[in-house]
């Protein structure tokens, strides 16, 4: 059995929790797209070349503890407007969605790119200011030094490039259902998930 879940939607709306969640109910594996993005940042960071890093990338350069900080999501950013850098990460990405056993993979461009053909889309989404305190505590919680409105410039700076780049921009798929977690729980919001899934699973 293979069944495609495609997740995509701007920084910290959910996405990535509401995709766990999800994967764990069903027995699915879930792939973070947006790692691969970042350990690709986090090398240029470092003065490497993001090309050859994401031609060569190791599951071991996946460190996700060391990604999740302000300055590898900007970076991640901009390594994902290079063209080239995508196309390297792609079949990687392509070949997980296709793994036995069902996948969610979530990201930026799931649902228009690398699987158009996905049994299940969503594009998760929430107010900027949702996002933005979402994301705050997250990274407060962390020890990080963060503040308010740091991490709202973030989140909007992101997303303007994001949706904004020629290559694969931030945007729904045309046939993908579009979730606000501006005012619904995480549960509520991944009990929806589940029957849409169990829908797609009964066709
Ligand atoms: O967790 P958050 O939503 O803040 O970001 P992420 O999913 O870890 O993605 C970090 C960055 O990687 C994004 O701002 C995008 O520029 C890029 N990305 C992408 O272009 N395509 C993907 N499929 C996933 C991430």
């Amino acid at each position: 059995m293979t069944l495609t879940v495609a997740v995509d939607g701007p920084a910290a709306s959910g996405k990535g929790t509401i995709s766990k969640a999800v994967a764990a109910h069903f027995g699915f594996a879930h792939l973070d797209t947006g790692l691969l993005y970042r350990a690709v940042g986090a090398q240029m960071l470092l003065g490497k070349d993001p090309l050859i890093v994401a031609q060569t990338l190791q599951a071991e350069d996946i460190d996700p503890g060391a990604l999740r900080n302000s300055e590898v999501a900007q970076a991640a950013s901009k390594v994902a407007a290079i063209p080239e850098v995508r196309a390297a990460l792609l079949d990687f990405q392509r070949a997980f969605a296709r793994r036995a056993g069902g996948a969610v993979l979530d990201g930026r461009d799931i649902g228009t790119v690398i699987c158009p053909e996905a049994d299940v889309k969503l594009y998760v989404t929430a107010s900027d200011e949702v996002r933005a305190e979402r994301r705050f505590l997250e990274l407060a919680n962390k020890g990080q030094d963060v503040t308010r409105d740091g991490v709202l410039d973030d989140l909007r700076a992101r997303d303007k490039r994001d949706s904004e780049r020629a290559s694969a921009p931030l945007k729904p798929a045309e046939d993908a259902t579009i979730i606000d977690t501006s005012d619904l729980s995480i549960d509520d919001a991944v009990a929806r998930v589940v029957s849409q899934i169990e829908m797609a699973q009964s066709d």
